[in-house]
């Protein structure tokens, strides 16, 4: 019989690829929305559909039912709350692994910063459950390129100057789904590193190149001044991305992906290549 996934955060932007991923591999997909609209408006093709909050037990247990597995790929100022309704609903489950989406920078030292200490608290309680699992610990995604062009301006935020591995989402999709069939994927924190290392600015340079050519020179942003316009602006979701890039840039790329390499398959697809993509992509 074909394994059943619950994925929890399909309608968001990691959730969405790893459910299609999943189903295209030939898994069973139930997905986990608060509103059942939302997931039949985002894919054509309907997956078995639960509505609920993953932060109510009730909720969490009846989608759960009949689920060897759950992908959780929620926003990170739930995630913790929703782990412990998971791993509680699971009790009675038989629930046989769970997936789970943290991030590049989750380590200790870095444990000041709330979504990190919210992720490491997840990361804790999977070890402990004694369901095996798997950990992704992915950095910034190709796709967060488009977030920073508003009209005809592109914002840069401050001056960055490190390093990160983009990732294209389809890496990260595929590899989720490989750990579902890789036996030694089990018990593993897998760090998921694209294959070439650019500052922001680079891949914004790029990103603009190919799908914005009509911007003209990048300019840099100062904190303060962005600050200032999600205020007035009273964009909370700017305000939140800001103090994400602002903190990014503060501690860096972390891990070592050769495990997650060896284990899964290393991301193959460059900037470049996944740029053509969206070319493509628009010109239909
Ligand atoms: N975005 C990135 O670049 C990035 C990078 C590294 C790691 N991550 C991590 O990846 C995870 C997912 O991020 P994302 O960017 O894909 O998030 P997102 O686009 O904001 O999506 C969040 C998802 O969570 C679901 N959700 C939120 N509260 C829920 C609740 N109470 N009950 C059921 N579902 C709920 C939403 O589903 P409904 O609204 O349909 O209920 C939605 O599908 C986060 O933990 C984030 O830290 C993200």
């Amino acid at each position: 019989m074909r394994q059943r996934i619950l994925v929890i955060g399909a309608t968001g932007l990691l959730g969405g690829p790893v459910a299609n991923g999943l189903r295209e591999a030939g898994f069973t997909v139930r997905v986990m929305s608060r509103d059942a609209r939302r997931v039949r408006a985002r894919f054509d093709d309907p997956f078995e559909v639960v509505a609920g909050d993953a932060l109510d037990v009730a909720d969490v247990e009846k989608a759960l039912g009949g689920c060897e597995a759950v992908h959780v790929s929620i926003d990170h100022d739930q995630e913790d709350e929703c782990v412990t309704q998971v791993l509680e609903a699971a009790r009675s489950q038989g629930l046989q692994r769970i997936s789970f989406i943290s991030g590049v920078t989750v380590c200790e030292e870095n444990r000041w910063f709330p979504l990190v200490d919210r992720k490491l608290r997840s990361e804790q309680a999977i070890r402990a459950s004694g369901i095996d699992y798997a950990i992704f610990r992915p950095g910034w995604f190709m796709e967060m390129l488009a977030n920073f062009v508003h009209g005809d301006r592109v914002f840069v935020f401050g001056r960055p100057k490190r390093r990160w591995h983009f990732v294209a989402l389809q890496d990260l999709a595929r590899m989720v789904v490989e750990s579902y069939r890789r036996p030694q994927a089990a018990n593993k924190a897998f760090y998921v590193h694209g294959p070439e290392a650019l500052t922001v600015l680079e891949a914004q340079r790029r990103y603009c190149r190919v799908l914005h050519p009509d911007v003209g020179k990048l300019r840099s942003t100062p904190y303060w001044m962005l600050r200032l316009i999600a205020r007035l602006t009273r964009n909370t979701r700017m305000q939140k991305g800001i103090e994400m890039v602002n903190y990014l840039e503060r501690v860096g790329e972390r891990g070592d992906p050769s495990e997650a390499n060896a284990i899964l398959g290393a991301p193959e697809i460059t900037l470049e290549r996944w740029l053509r993509m969206q070319s493509r992509e628009e010109a239909r």
